[in-house]
């Protein structure tokens, strides 16, 4: 594995550690990797009232955009255990916003960094409406 994939992972593992998910008890961490190299975490941040609770990838995303990139070209999901913590519905649409149409490499790590699944950001929203699709966005 190259390091830049290796530090993404490694990153992604230490954000999970600061998940804050006490109603789910479902931690997840992000991280992206954008242009020139830099990367960017995100933590689930949750609250009281249910709904309120922010995903590591909107984390994450948020991170990235305050700290002036708008390219994601590789992001890194780790979730608890074994399962499989892929992106929600709206966080694909919040990573496509930041993607071209063709898609970015998505991997899937458990909490010890091992990868359970690569897939891309196009696999996962097919035929995705993104800022191309808006006439006046350019
Ligand atoms: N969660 C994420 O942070 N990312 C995902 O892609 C899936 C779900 C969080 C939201 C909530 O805090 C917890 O996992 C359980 O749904």
């Amino acid at each position: 594995m190259d390091i830049t994939k290796a530090s993404l992972i490694e990153l992604a593992v230490s954000a999970f550690s600061k998940a804050y998910a006490p109603y789910s008890n479902h931690p997840v961490g992000a991280a992206i990797l954008s242009e020139g190299g830099l990367m960017y975490a995100g933590c689930n941040v949750e609250n009281a009232a249910y709904p309120l609770g922010q995903c590591a990838e909107a984390t994450a995303i948020g991170n990235m955009v305050l700290n002036g990139s708008k390219e994601i070209e590789h992001i890194v999901i780790v979730g608890p255990d074994k399962e499989i913590c892929t992106p929600c519905g709206g966080c694909r649409q919040k990573i496509r916003e930041f993607t071209g149409a063709s898609g970015v490499p998505v991997t899937i790590c458990d909490q010890s960094g091992t990868i359970v699944l690569e897939t891309t950001s196009a696999e996962l929203l097919p035929h995705a409406f993104g800022p191309d699709n808006i006439k006046n966005n350019t």
